[in-house]
């Protein structure tokens, strides 16, 4: 069933191009000019009359999450908190009728995740879930559902469902923003028409793979190593963080770029590989400006860029991966690939068990 691929991990990081289709399918009116989400129970009222948004999930899910923030904040002009679901309950949440909880689980059955679910309603507020499993627990319990079709997601590690929790609030934030006219027509068709392309442009990362997985070799030698970046490449920062940890075991850090000097610049000596996403170009001078400091430590650099930017970051860095070019708003769908083939190609190389790493099992039923 791994269909001649060596692990399931590999095989569902070269399943995201059907993934994003299938999530977009059916989401998109025939014009190409519109968000339809048919799932979405909210009236326009109930729609105009949210005035804050939780976003509560954990791990990989939690990462999208804080995509998910820029995302909505930035098309919808709704203000967005995020939470690790362990935590959400503890801190007495100011949880309102006019609140709307949005839940994101691949499995639809981690224990935190539900739990917060049930808190949120307790208080009133609506629940909207994305989640991979149609008739899990999350989804059975939440107003509104959105199901990512990434398919059976079977390797410890995410990656197409966190892919496709990505293009479900790219579809949601559209909806919102077109139901509240925070967005034009025109922008929406915009961002649709590139959203359409990002298959395409996943195949054309993958098909870096070997490159990718040179980097991956000299990683797997090293012991520490730290991503960077700002706004939401320091989300797809931590995600490849994660990702690194949970199958390579090689201990990393995804910081701010801009608060490396604020402590953890202390730890940077020769050799030590960094990871920089660079795709927002109203942020990457700043981030060079990171980079030089690193670099003046030692550091070996590994930039990670939107196409049309390799000129300004090529000069500061060891080594340039461009990603094709996008908008901004959607490069965490592309700039995450190469994330996680790096962690897939450096498990490999320290002989681990890619798809079950240790200690770690694919759903958490406990809290
Ligand atoms: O099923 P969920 O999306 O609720 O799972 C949440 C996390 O346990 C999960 O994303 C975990 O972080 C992954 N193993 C990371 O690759």
């Amino acid at each position: 069933e791994k269909a001649g691929f060596d692990h399931f991990m590999l095989k569902e990081i070269y399943e995201q191009p059907k993934a994003y289709r299938d999530t977009m399918m059916g989401r998109v009116s025939e014009d190409g000019r519109s968000v339809v989400l048919k799932e979405i129970g909210m009236t326009a009222e109930q729609i105009r009359g949210i005035r804050k948004v939780h976003i509560v999930a954990c791990g990989t899910a939690f990462h999208a999450g804080l995509v998910g923030k820029t995302v909505i904040e930035g098309l919808a002009r709704i203000p967005v908190e995020t939470d690790v679901a362990s935590e959400y309950r503890y801190r007495s949440p100011i949880i309102t009728p006019d609140t709307l909880v949005i839940v994101v689980s691949q499995s639809g059955e981690t224990a935190d995740t539900l739990a917060a679910l049930r808190e949120a309603k307790r208080n009133g507020a609506r629940v909207l879930a994305i989640t991979n499993v149609v008739g899990s627990s999350v989804a059975r319990e939440a107003d509104d559902v959105i199901i990512t079709q990434a398919g059976p997601e079977i390797a410890v590690a995410s990656t197409k469902a966190y892919t496709s929790q990505l293009i479900a609030f790219n579809l949601f934030g559209l909806y919102l923003a077109q139901v509240l006219g925070t967005r034009d027509e025109a922008f929406v068709a915009e961002v649709l028409e590139a959203m359409h392309k990002l298959p395409e442009q996943v195949e054309a990362i993958i098909e870096q793979a070997p490159v990718l997985k040179q980097v991956a070799d000299s990683i797997s030698t090293h012991n520490n190593l730290f991503f960077i970046g700002r706004g939401v490449d320091f989300a797809v920062a931590q995600e490849g963080s994660l990702k690194l940890k949970e199958i390579s075991y090689i201990h990393s850090e995804a910081y701010a770029a801009g608060e490396l000097k604020h402590g953890t610049l202390a730890l940077i000596e020769d050799g030590i590989p960094v990871i920089a996403v660079i795709t927002q170009k109203d942020l990457y001078e700043k981030t060079l400006s990171n980079i030089k400091e690193v670099k003046a430590r030692g550091a070996h650099v590994l930039g990670v860029v939107n196409a049309g930017m390799e000129e300004e970051v090529g000069k500061s860095v060891d080594e340039l991966f461009v990603i094709p070019k996008t908008l901004q708003l959607l490069s965490p769908t592309l700039s995450v690939i190469p994330l996680q083939l790096i962690s897939y190609y450096a498990s490999l190389a320290r002989g681990n068990d890619v798809d079950k790493p240790r200690n770690l099992a694919k759903s958490v039923t406990v809290e």
